[in-house]
């Protein structure tokens, strides 16, 4: 009896509620220590470049071969320099949204609970072995909605491609300035 007692109340303290919040982070108030501000600064560096790198290689594609082609390349490029990034400042990043075009982007366990956020205010937590992560919101431009717009705004080429690399596409349906989705990236401790 006692060993049921203890081995229950194990798969309760391990999440067997099915709750996917990780305990073990905390979310940061806007006060934050140096050590914090000096990841936070990392983290958002780190967002920039691969922001910056990103749109480049998407207008570049969409330049040379419209905007069907550039789904390739977004699919091919994306993780790829996600990767390089991540290596360049010591960092794990990504993109993620509640509603995914590609599944992969799913959040990291530690924000599954804050891409909702319809707010889409940046949040920054710290893990309890000193590691920082941040959620950082991504609006949707103009530029976006040949991708992501309303399906009228989406040219026949593009939703075919969309639809054969995509599936469960629920990136659609968006208007310029809504929220998209987030960068999130994790920062090691100091
Ligand atoms: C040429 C078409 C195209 C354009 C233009 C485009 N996207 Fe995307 N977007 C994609 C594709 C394809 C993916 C899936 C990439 C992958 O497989 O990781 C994607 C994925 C994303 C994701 C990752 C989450 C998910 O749903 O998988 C975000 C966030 C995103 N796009 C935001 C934007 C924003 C913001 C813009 C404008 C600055 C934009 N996109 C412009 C095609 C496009």
């Amino acid at each position: 009896m006692r060993f049921w007692l203890a081995a229950l109340a194990a798969v309760l303290l391990l999440g067997g509620c099915g709750d996917p919040t990780d305990r073990h982070w905390t979310v940061l108030g806007s006060q934050l220590t140096p050590e914090q501000e000096e990841q936070s600064r990392t983290a958002v560096k780190a967002r920039d470049a691969m922001f910056g790198q990103l749109f480049a290689r998407l207008q570049a594609a969409v330049k040379k071969g419209g905007p069907a082609e550039a789904i390739a390349v977004c699919q091919e490029a994306a993780p790829a320099i996600a990767k390089a990034i991540g290596k360049k400042h010591g960092v794990r990043i990504g993109r993620t949204a509640l509603k995914l075009r590609n599944p992969e982007n799913a959040p990291p366990d530690w924000a599954v609970g804050y891409v909702g956020g319809d707010g889409g205010v940046p949040v920054q937590l710290q893990h309890e072995d000193g590691r920082f992560a941040a959620l950082l919101p991504i609006r949707l431009q103009v530029g976006c909605l040949g991708c992501h717009g309303a399906s009228e705004s989406i040219a026949p080429p593009v939703k075919a491609a969309l639809a054969e690399r995509y599936p469960d596409d629920k990136a659609t349906g968006f208007k310029a300035g809504d929220l998209r989705g987030w960068f999130w990236v994790e920062v090691p401790a100091p």
